[in-house]
């Protein structure tokens, strides 16, 4: 019987695609790997640079630079490719640019009978992952936009260090657009099963006005790094691996991701960021979180601002 072999195709090595390629070496998650790239040279020189830490990596990953010819095997496509942000840029303001370059990518891995899973990171990541799902012709179950994992792993790490717990025992959630719109679920979050407005009742060194900063400092992030080094790739890299883990291994993990929402949350078509359980079929499910009067504004809010930007370009 022939063995399944885990393929992850990555469209796009940019400073996010060859992060993510480290990350997925690093952490063992695929048995192969496949660069794909207009750049030969600089692809084929990270296949070259990535293939020489396999001695350090925990387990054997086959990595090669290829074309879209190779996406037929795929268990998954990432998409990394297209234009950034440059500073003062907003996200949206890139969205015809790349509603364009992913049509053509898109069509070319579909033209190589591609049948498995897309996960799209390049922004405005909820509306190309709607263009993707439209481009594609795929299920909605099986087109994933990395949407708010960053925010919410953001949120986590500034909720840690701000109560001084691991970020790993903290559930809290960014939902919405991965971008100006988004929200906190304040009413939904909690430390080790105790909600955060006990945490601050606790204790008179905690503040409301720390946690409405602190949330400021997720939202506007990605601007504070991109005036300071040009880009954000680390972060976001390594929540790509943690969906890609997600998927290949089946884990039904709940994530902050992009998900079609078909009446969740009171919305219809759209793609946006919601915690969703993931596993080797894409997204089983969106979980729904009950948000309290102003969140659920808030979301219906950010709702309607990708509808208006995506629909002149998704005519
Ligand atoms: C980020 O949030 C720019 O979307 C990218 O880091």
């Amino acid at each position: 019987m022939k063995n399944h072999v885990n393929r992850v195709a990555l469209i796009g090595t940019g400073a996010v695609g060859s992060s993510y390629a480290f990350a997925l070496l690093n952490q063992g998650v695929t048995e192969e790997l496949v660069l794909i790239d207009l750049n030969k040279e600089k692809s084929e020189g990270d296949a070259m640079d990535l293939n020489h830490g396999m001695p350090f990596a925990p387990s054997p990953t086959k990595i090669w630079f290829g074309d879209y010819s190779d996406c037929k095997d795929a268990d998954l496509v990432v998409i990394c490719a297209g234009a950034n942000q440059k500073p003062g840029e907003t996200r949206l303001d890139l969205v015809e640019k790349n509603t364009r370059i992913f049509k053509g990518i898109v069509e070319q891995v579909m033209a190589n009978s591609f049948d498995g899973i897309f996960l799209v990171a390049t922004n405005p990541v909820d509306i190309l992952t709607y263009a993707v799902w439209k481009f594609s012709g795929l299920p909605k179950e099986r087109v994933i936009g990395s949407g708010t994992i960053l925010d919410t792993a953001r949120f986590r790490y500034l909720l840690g260090d701000y109560f001084n717990v691991d970020t790993r025992n903290i559930h809290a959630y960014i939902i919405g657009e991965h971008g100006d719109t988004e929200l906190p679920v304040w009413s939904r979050a909690d430390i080790a099963g105790i909600p955060i407005s006990q945490w601050i009742k606790k204790n008179s060194e905690y503040k409301q006005e720390d946690l409405e900063e602190l949330f400021l400092n997720v939202r506007d992030a990605a601007y504070h790094i991109i005036e300071r080094k040009g880009a954000t790739f680390y972060g976001i890299a390594m929540g790509l691996v943690r969906v890609t883990k997600a998927i290949l291994q089946n884990e039904n993990s709940v994530l902050t991701v992009s998900a079609y929402l078909d009446g969740e949350y009171d919305q219809n078509d759209v793609y946006i960021g919601v915690p969703a359980v993931v596993n080797r079929n894409g997204i089983r499910e969106v979980v729904h979180l009950d948000l309290d009067e102003t969140e659920k504004v808030k979301f219906a809010h950010s709702v309607k601002v990708l509808k208006k930007t995506m629909e002149p370009v998704m005519k």
